[in-house]
């Protein structure tokens, strides 16, 4: 789709190893080949130096003439380099170490990976059940539920909230601010626009649901949760529905309960004592800013 495959001609590992093998081998004997070339010139160019130039003409170790031990010398380096190429590299070179060094690799590597399988077998029943159980819990670990509800659980009616609570807008701002928040293609809607500073997570089932720049769609609760895996601390903001969902995997609940009951047509799920405790609690008196009692808690999973 992206771009055509090449077919490239394979040469397997065998044959690249035969051909660079064999590269080698014509490369010694050239050389091999260019000495013995050089030697008969040499010593051809020695004899002369002597013989005919008269280089060390008095030079007659036991009565023969120089040249001739130095012919032999050469000799000898000539033989040596002739045994080399035909005998020694051939059998016992860098190429046979690294053969036999290769074979040992093979070896300890099929070891570590029987080893390898040996542990991963006896730990499979538990293995991929663990890992997804880990990773659902790394993921909704700071997941936290942020809502404002009366005594009998009603938190709107007609798409909006029922109470206007300053210093529970305030408490909301604050621990909010920075954070992905998450909430219901309705509760979306029941904002005039997006709040500043915080990443906005709509869940809806519509396929085209359209919004402004900066937010994020998605379809299901879970890939909410997977849109914010990087925040520390997502929260869930509502509305109802959401809240029913989120209840079963958040870790935190922070809510404002306001003291009184009220008509309405959404409401909040009961918060189960057996599953969650009370960490803090924190009573406001009504005022001028706020038309109702009202007190800050917060719950933990127990
Ligand atoms: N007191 C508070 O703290 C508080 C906080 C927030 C909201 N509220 C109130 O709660 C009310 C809104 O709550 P609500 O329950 O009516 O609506 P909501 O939970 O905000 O949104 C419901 C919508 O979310 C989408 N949705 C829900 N579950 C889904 C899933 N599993 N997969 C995909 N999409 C899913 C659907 O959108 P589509 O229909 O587009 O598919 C559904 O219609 C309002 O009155 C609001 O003021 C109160």
């Amino acid at each position: 789709m992206f771009g055509t495959k090449k077919n490239n001609p394979q040469i397997d590992k065998d044959q690249l190893e035969l051909i660079k093998h064999a590269q080698k081998r014509i490369k010694q004997k050239k050389r091999l080949y260019t000495h013995f070339v050089v030697f008969l010139i040499g010593s051809v160019f020695l004899i002369l130096l002597n013989l005919v130039l008269g280089f060390g003409k008095d030079f007659k170790p036991f009565d023969i003439n120089w040249f001739v031990y130095a012919i032999l010398a050469w000799l000898f380096l000539l033989l040596y380099h002739t045994f080399s190429v035909f005998v020694t590299h051939h059998f016992m070179g860098k190429d046979w170490e690294q053969a036999q060094l290769e074979k040992l690799v093979t070896k300890q590597k099929q070891r570590i990976e029987e080893l390898k399988k040996t542990h991963i077998d006896s730990n499979q029943s538990t293995t991929s059940s663990e890992i997804d159980t880990k990773k659902k819990t790394d993921l909704t670990s700071g997941l936290t539920i942020i809502v404002a509800t009366a005594e009998n659980n009603a938190i709107g009616k007609d798409n909006q909230l029922i109470w206007h609570l300053s210093n529970d807008l305030k408490r909301f701002k604050t621990l909010t601010n920075g954070h992905h928040i998450i909430m219901g293609r309705k509760t979306f809607e029941s904002f005039p626009k997006p709040l500043p500073n915080r990443t906005h997570i709509v869940i809806t089932r519509q396929p085209n649901y359209q919004v402004p720049d900066g937010v994020v769609v998605v379809n299901t609760l879970e890939d909410a949760i997977n849109v914010s895996k990087n925040d520390p601390q997502p929260f869930i903001i509502g509305g109802g529905e959401i809240y029913k969902q989120a209840i079963s995997i958040a870790n935190k609940i922070e809510i404002t309960r306001v003291h009184g009951r009220f008509e309405a047509d959404t409401f909040f799920p009961e918060v189960d004592s057996s599953n969650w405790k009370k960490t803090h609690s924190e009573f406001h008196e009504k005022d001028d800013k706020n038309e109702y009692d009202f007190t800050f808690m917060t719950f933990e999973r127990k």
